[in-house]
């Protein structure tokens, strides 16, 4: 994969699921360096490479935000990838749950935008890839919150998408469905696992994709949208709440 030869690479989230399955991709590829940041560097992998520097972040803190982007300076590409779920319908669902959801995915993300554009305007070719999510297409009632949060995410990518553009920085929207991985525990889906996705998304980029969706049940829930997103709103329907009708 050309695009990511001998690059420099910040992700967040990268101490698990997607965010760990990436890094190991991009350790694959002969990238340059990968600033691999989380939470808690203790929960961060080895990856066993000495292109890998680990970094603290928290996507909600100003403060460490703002570190990340001084000693990250030589970054070229941005990889959004940290989130959260919290489960609960747009009725009952608890708000605190929707405010954090809101906080890390569309908020968090935009603050890391915003600090990394002026980086990656000095060191085009440059790239943004935010790991949004099929929800922001197809809300699930039983994580709204959620659903919400990432349309509004998507939405803040295709702006930025329109801003960047002129200084040659491609955003690209990279929206999944259910992937294994500790946001689905105990979901009885069949879903893929996040090292398969993780190349399936740097293979869609080195294409040239701004919109990725990587997976077959996204793919699915994707079309039924793009016919008619009633269509989507009955598959749902149907699959919450067929018991209860008549
Ligand atoms: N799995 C899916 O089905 C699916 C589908 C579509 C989209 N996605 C998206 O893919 C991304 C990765 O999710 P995943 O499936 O890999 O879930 P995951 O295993 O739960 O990992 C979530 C990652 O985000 C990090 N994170 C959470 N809040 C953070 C914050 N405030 N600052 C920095 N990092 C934070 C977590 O760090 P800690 O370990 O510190 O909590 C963890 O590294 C998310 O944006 C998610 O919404 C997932």
């Amino acid at each position: 994969m050309k695009i990511f030869k001998d690059k420099v690479i910040l992700i967040t989230g990268a101490n698990r699921g997607i965010g760990r399955a990436l890094v190991k991709a991009l350790l694959d590829h002969d990238v340059k360096k990968v600033y691999a940041t989380c939470r808690d560097l203790n929960t961060l992998p080895s990856f066993d490479d000495n292109r890998v520097i680990a970094l603290s972040l928290d996507i909600t803190d100003d403060g460490q935000i703002k570190t990340i982007a001084a000693v990250a300076g030589d970054t070229e590409i941005l990889i959004n990838n940290a989130g959260i779920l919290n489960t609960g319908n747009i009725l009952d669902g608890d708000l605190l749950g929707m405010d954090n959801d809101m906080k890390v995915n569309y908020f968090g993300t935009i603050k890391m935008m915003r600090a990394f554009a002026s980086i990656l305007k000095k060191n085009r070719p440059a790239k943004i890839i935010n790991i949004v999510s099929i929800a922001a297409y197809s809300p699930l009632p039983s994580i709204a919150g959620y659903a919400a949060s990432k349309a509004a995410l998507y939405s803040a990518t295709q702006s930025v998408r329109i801003e960047l553009a002129k200084d040659g920085i491609d955003v690209h929207a990279v929206n999944p469905g259910a992937i294994d991985t500790d946001m689905n525990k105990g979901s009885d889906w069949d879903m893929p696992d996040p090292d398969s996705v993780a190349i399936k998304i740097l293979k869609s980029v080195d294409e040239g994709n701004l919109d990725i969706i990587p997976d077959e049940m996204g793919q699915g829930m994707y079309n039924a949208w793009r016919e008619d997103p009633s269509k989507l709103s009955k598959i749902f329907s149907d699959l919450y709440y067929a018991e209860n009708i008549g």
